[in-house]
């Protein structure tokens, strides 16, 4: 089974901790991490590139931040142009059928954050549901999502026990 991670984080090399901690994770267990804002700086998703990507690969990771309450843009940008009627849906867009998607989000906010009776008000579930509705027209299969909340408080050391679980999620 092939997996590779998308990875949507607008400055990976840059700002990101936790991000770049569950990529380089990723890549030194063998699994082919995806820059995608390093690939599209300026959002021009070449969408043929990105389907030939994507027909190779069983297994697709989506990996970003949770930028509020959502993901980066770059990531919508992608789905709007990647999923293409004839290729992901239609009667002859059938590409993406049985593919496994497992998301991977980090978030700033701790998990008693994303409760009901949080300060959020709603949990992480919910608000993973509009990326997964997308199973509907395309056929794709979303696996148990990997959620990494606290983020901005933690330490190096259950960092590295995040990367190293995350590791084991997405080969499971
Ligand atoms: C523009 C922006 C929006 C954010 N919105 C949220 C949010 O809605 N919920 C949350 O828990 N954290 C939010 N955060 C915090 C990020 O999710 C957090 O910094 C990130 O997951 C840490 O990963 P990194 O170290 O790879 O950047 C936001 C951060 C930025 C820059």
């Amino acid at each position: 089974m092939t997996t590779k991670v998308f990875l949507f984080h607008p400055n990976v090399n840059g700002q990101s901790r936790a991000n770049k901690a569950l990529a380089d994770a990723a890549s030194q267990a063998g699994i082919e991490v995806r820059d995608l804002y390093n690939l599209y700086p300026d959002f021009a998703v070449d969408a043929k590139a990105e389907q030939a990507v994507l027909e190779e690969t069983d297994r697709i990771v989506l990996q970003f931040p949770m930028y509020w309450y959502s993901s980066p843009a770059l990531l919508k940008q992608w789905e709007d142009t990647v999923l293409e009627y004839g290729w992901a849906y239609g009667s002859t867009g059938t590409a993406l059928q049985g593919k496994e998607v497992i998301l991977a989000i980090t978030q700033g906010a701790g998990a008693d954050a994303y409760t009901p009776e949080g300060r959020f008000q709603i949990t992480t579930e919910e608000l993973l549901k509009p990326f997964e509705s997308i199973r509907f027209y395309t056929g794709l299969v979303f696996k148990d999502a990997f959620v990494l909340p606290g983020t901005l408080n933690i330490s190096d050391e259950d960092l590295q026990a995040a990367a190293k679980a995350y590791v084991t999620h997405i080969t499971k």
